[in-house]
């Protein structure tokens, strides 16, 4: 078996809470293959956006260690952290966090910019492009609703083409159409690029489409399972109604589909 890109082994995280410590995380142990994709699933206050944030390297467990490609995390500083993520990893958080003095077009830009890329711009557009919104580059994030700003979250993870692409609800603000478009997104990377796919959600369409399913509660690794249909470790399937498999030529996003227009905003 080749090495994990992603392992957590005895993962806790307690935290205290008045007098007593209060368990977010309970031993939490497995690891994930290159290409794989899966969905962490489990009800809400279970541990799935604390879990993510120890395995980006975000927040320190209290016991525990998570290996990134092999880096055991514990053993690296801040600085080492930040490199490592910026080697491997993209992240879309639950609350987006654009930066907000930046517009939606340097937020893409941001991570292409610090990988030294010298076509940041015109990959930052194509990401935008991608994501339906490559007219609004030039709005700042309070010009951009929930959905919108969660569009350009999940561009700029996607914008450096990361090996690991971890979401926290990345469907969590969408309508179902612009959901189901993110997600057959993330899956064609993940099947053409081979990025593994770490997905938290309540999206019981999205966890079913990943091959395999954490189940959280309380704290505690519950199921581990084996599932759905679109892993990268089954094969090809034929190209849907939708036109999946065009990823490079095709914009999985149509603006004019959206009724915005090019002033909008
Ligand atoms: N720093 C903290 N201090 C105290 N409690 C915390 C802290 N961080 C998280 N918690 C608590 O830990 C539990 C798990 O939180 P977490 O955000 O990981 O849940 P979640 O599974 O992502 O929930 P949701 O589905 O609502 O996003 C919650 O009860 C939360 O209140
Ligand atoms: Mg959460």
């Amino acid at each position: 078996m080749s090495r994990p890109i992603l392992r957590a082994e005895r993962l806790s995280k307690t935290v205290r809470s008045g007098d007593s410590p209060l368990v977010i995380l309970d031993g939490v142990t497995f690891a994930v293959e290159a290409g794989e994709s899966v969905a962490i699933v489990g009800a809400s206050g279970s541990g799935k956006t604390t879990l993510l944030g120890l395995l980006a390297g975000l927040d320190r467990p209290s016991s525990g260690d998570v290996w990134l490609d092999g880096h055991a995390l514990s053993g690296e500083d801040e600085d080492r952290c930040a490199a490592l993520r910026q080697r491997l990893l993209g992240f879309v958080f639950q609350s987006f966090q654009l930066l907000p003095a930046l517009t939606a077009l340097e937020n893409v830009m941001l991570p292409l910019e610090l990988a030294g890329a010298d076509d940041a711009s015109q990959r930052a557009r194509a990401w935008l492009d991608r994501v339906g919104l490559g007219k609004r580059g030039h709005h700042y994030p309070r010009q951009l609703s929930g959905g919108e700003q969660q569009r350009v979250a999940i561009a700029r993870a996607f914008s450096g083409e990361p090996k690991l692409l971890m979401a926290d609800e990345p469907t969590g603000n969408l309508d179902n159409a612009t959901g189901r478009e993110v997600a057959d997104l993330m899956f064609r990377l993940n099947r053409e690029h081979g990025t593994t796919l770490v997905l938290v959600t309540h999206d019981l369409d999205l966890a079913r489409r990943c091959g395999r399913r954490l189940s959280l509660s309380a704290g505690r690794l519950v199921g581990d399972e084996k599932v759905g249909s679109d892993s990268n470790f089954q094969p090809p399937a034929a190209p849907s109604p939708e036109g999946e498999g065009k990823l490079e030529s095709d914009p999985t996003f149509s603006e004019g589909n959206r009724g915005l227009s090019p002033t909008a905003g």
